[in-house]
């Protein structure tokens, strides 16, 4: 059975005294749904004394060293002496601003499993490249790339994120008919790594909120979700836990 996840990205949002709000007012507890909230770097600290909220902290990125000269860098040594869960790798937002590839990101990956981090590699095709239908191209490539090459070694500790670029933050939701389409296609490119690759759990991102996730939660092939704006707010992140 795939397990199914519950994930927010609060990206570079919230300071300390709303952080503390926020996990003083999480309560959900989930038997079905591994939740998790990434905060920023500079805050993850606080997932060590987080007692209480049944919620695993995540790293926005990670490094793909363990130590030295990379000015500005997460290392995943560190994030795991912090009490750190899981991390997402390949945003889109890291794929669009600070020059993430595909390459990049199996490093990451690779550096995060060896230090028992779970990775959350997130792929996804731009507006254009939807439009010219080249949308399972595209996550063939990030996929091939991106995370083939170890699959073998890190199968067990990897979740997959599909999140079209357009539908992040955008409030366009991509439709029932899209993801479904789409997350078929992705275990099909699964499928041509191995067999037990088509076990991965993959969850669905862009603009998910509590009133479109439970129609995202009855697709067969999605098992779980990405929140990024709606995962801000107590309310609406546990409303959406809620639908797993
Ligand atoms: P959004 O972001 O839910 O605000 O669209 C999703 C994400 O970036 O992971």
């Amino acid at each position: 059975m795939r397990k199914k996840y519950v994930l927010g990205n609060w990206k570079m949002n919230h300071g300390v005294n709303e952080i503390k709000e926020y996990f003083d007012n999480f309560t959900y507890e989930s038997n079905s749904a591994y939740v998790g909230v990434c905060p920023q770097t500079l805050h993850l600290e606080m997932a060590e004394n987080l007692s209480g909220p049944n919620i695993k902290i995540g790293a926005q990125n990670c490094a793909y060293e363990n130590s030295g000269a990379f000015t500005g860098e997460a290392s995943p040594v560190a994030l795991k002496e912090l009490g750190v869960d899981f991390t997402l790798v390949g945003h889109s937002e890291r794929r669009q601003f600070f020059g993430e590839t595909n390459e990049s990101c199996l490093k990451r990956i690779e550096k995060a499993h060896e230090n028992k981090l779970l990775t959350v590699y997130c792929i996804g095709e731009s507006l254009e490249e939807f439009e010219a239908g080249k949308t399972l191209d595209v996550l063939t490539e990030q996929l091939k790339t991106g995370l083939f090459p170890i699959l073998d070694k890190v199968l067990g500790n990897i979740v997959i994120a599909y999140e079209p670029v357009w539908a992040i933050g955008t409030g366009k939701t991509a439709t029932v008919e899209i993801i479904t389409e789409v997350s078929a296609g992705i275990r099909k490119i699964l499928g041509t790594h191995s067999e037990p690759a088509t076990g991965i759990s993959l969850l669905y991102g862009g603009s998910v909120k509590p009133a479109n996730s439970e129609e995202i939660a009855g697709i067969a092939d999605v098992d779980g979700v990405l929140v990024g704006g709606a995962s801000l707010k107590v309310e609406d992140f546990e409303g959406i836990a809620k639908a797993f």
